[in-house]
């Protein structure tokens, strides 16, 4: 039986969180930190984010704890397993791949057994063939490409293989084919990310390209986890540039987008719409317009965004939906290149079925999609470990949390009563905290179980207590039952409600109450008000 009907997967294109320790040789200092370096702008936000427990994630803790309850989610952070920091190859870890090199760029220009064989493919010859702008390209070449007839080859940073032509010299559609036979040719060690046909229509030197683009993307070399949820007969909704990415392999739908806006109206369709399956989104503005423009205040007010849309979104969620939220790499918009950043990257994890438990630092981003298998109940043989057991909720019984609370006891410092007490308190996230009382030779400094208990939770970013068992007796021998004291119900009232259980045990019966017959008419902030 699968856990989850629906995965929602949200990568926020270049949302690092902090150079990996290998940062250097990929030409990154050790302190590029895409995260820290926007949240001190003014525009920052990450209200949703920091309840859902962003900060609690290693590494991120200037973020801060929640101050209320609500929900919160699994959180990790990520380590890319494979030698990159580009789009493609993030995006394949996500999904189970781990590549052993980064896509090949060009910086001076395809080798000449690869221009040979596109040009034997094509029967055209080639012109240029180095990194340059797209338009200055067209402009400097498009009279020579008229003249003979010549493909404009040309690159840039990133692993592209561009191919310009005049509309009117190669019409478009032929223009796709030698596309096309140039991504036959490829691949291996020449492998691009992707080729991009580049038409253009004009007289000098007023050419314009046109809306004619197409890209041709690498396929992805192994299944992926979307192969696997297809060939399970689920869906894979591909959400603006995804399905690019895998060029299409695995995915069932397509959905194109034009902006982060877009990407979220889109996504806020897809939770009311009923499918099984995974919905796998890019949203790409953070990396292109923000990150590559090393605007940090305009990445932050776009994280605001996302982030005020988030708290939208989370109550749309239904009981067997599951959302994860992550990034494919970093962008410090603050390091003086404009390039992407060798960083860990965030995880949340959040849904009704979805306890709030920190996983620590993951060793790949594959870990994401076994797990988003293991959800869905489909079988995936790729890369990564599943780590859905850890985050599946699975409270505890009264039974499981008396026992809890009695192995808390053993703990207790009771030198000058030798009364000793252990309690264990259940959150609303589905975490267990125990406690045990903590005396002190100034005996007014004594602190009860049920206040140790519940100051770890509260410690630890909870908020709402919705159950407690409670156990004690002189010496450590339970005979009757242990009821709290007035001060551990004023404070049990401050994080519990009317409904949280209070379950006592005397060795042979549970007693099980709750804080409203226990603790009536109690003060608290309405009073206040
Ligand atoms: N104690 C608790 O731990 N919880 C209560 O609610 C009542 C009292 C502890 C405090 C002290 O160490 C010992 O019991 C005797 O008062």
């Amino acid at each position: 039986m699968a856990d989850a009907k629906r995965v929602f997967l949200i990568v926020l294109d270049s949302l690092g969180i902090g150079a990996m320790p290998d940062a250097e040789k990929f030409g990154d200092t050790a302190d590029v930190n895409t995260l820290l370096h926007i949240s001190g702008e003014k525009s920052f936000r990450a209200g949703t984010m920091r309840e859902l427990g962003l900060g609690k994630i290693d590494g991120v803790s200037y973020i801060g704890l929640p101050e209320k309850a609500g929900r919160r989610a699994a959180v990790a952070r990520m380590t890319e397993s494979s030698p990159g920091k580009d789009t493609t190859i993030g995006h394949w870890e996500i999904a189970g791949i781990i590549s052993d090199a980064p896509l090949p760029t060009f910086p001076d220009g395809f080798p000449e057994d690869v221009l040979q064989a596109v040009s034997e493919a094509t029967g055209r010859g080639i012109l240029r063939n180095e990194p340059y702008s797209g338009t200055q390209v067209i402009h400097d070449y498009g009279r020579a490409h008229i003249a003979t007839g010549d493909l404009i080859v040309y690159t840039s940073a990133d692993s592209v293989f561009q191919i310009a032509a005049h509309e009117d010299v190669i019409p478009v559609p032929e223009l796709y084919e030698i596309c096309e036979k140039a991504r036959a040719i490829l691949t291996g060690k020449n492998g691009v990310g992707r080729v991009i046909a580049r038409p253009f229509v004009g007289e000098y030197p007023n050419y314009t390209r046109t809306a004619n683009r197409h890209d041709y993307s690498l396929l992805p070399p192994q299944d992926t986890v979307l192969d696997a949820i297809k060939s399970a007969g689920l869906n894979t909704i591909a959400v603006g540039k995804i399905t690019d990415i895998f060029a299409g392999k695995g995915v069932t739908e397509t959905i194109r987008t034009k902006s982060n806006d877009d990407g979220m109206r889109v996504t806020d369709e897809l939770i009311d719409k009923d499918f099984t399956g995974l919905c796998f989104v890019n949203l790409v503005e953070f990396d292109s317009h923000f990150g590559h423009r090393n605007d940090a205040a305009g990445y932050a007010a776009a994280v605001a965004k996302f982030d005020a849309w988030l708290a939208d979104f989370l109550p749309k969620m239904r009981p067997d939906d599951v959302l994860m939220i992550t990034a494919d790499h970093g962008c410090d918009p603050t390091d003086v290149s404009t390039d992407h950043t060798r960083e860990y990257t965030p995880l949340l994890i959040v849904g009704d079925k979805i306890r709030a438990v920190n996983l620590g630092t993951r060793a790949s981003f594959a870990d994401i999609a076994a797990t988003a298998a293991e959800l869905l109940g489909v079988d995936f043989t790729g890369e990564g470990e599943s780590f859905a057991k850890e985050i599946l909720r699975n409270d505890p019984t009264s039974g499981d949390l008396i026992e809890a609370a009695q192995l808390a006891m053993t703990g207790a410092y009771a030198p000058y009563s030798n009364y000793k007490v252990g309690a264990a308190v259940l959150t609303a996230n589905g975490n267990v905290y125990t406690g045990c009382n903590i005396e002190n030779a100034s005996y007014g400094a004594t602190v009860c179980a049920e206040r140790t208990a519940i100051f770890r939770a509260v410690a630890d970013g909870e908020r709402e207590i919705t159950a407690i068992a409670i156990v004690g007796g002189k010496d450590g021998v339970i005979t009757d039952f242990a009821y709290p004291c007035g001060i551990c119900r004023q404070v049990l009232a401050e994080f519990g409600t009317r409904t949280t259980r209070i379950l006592l045990h005397n060795g042979c019966d549970t007693l099980s109450t709750n804080l409203a017959t226990l603790f009536p008419h109690a003060f608290g902030a309405d009073s206040l008000k």
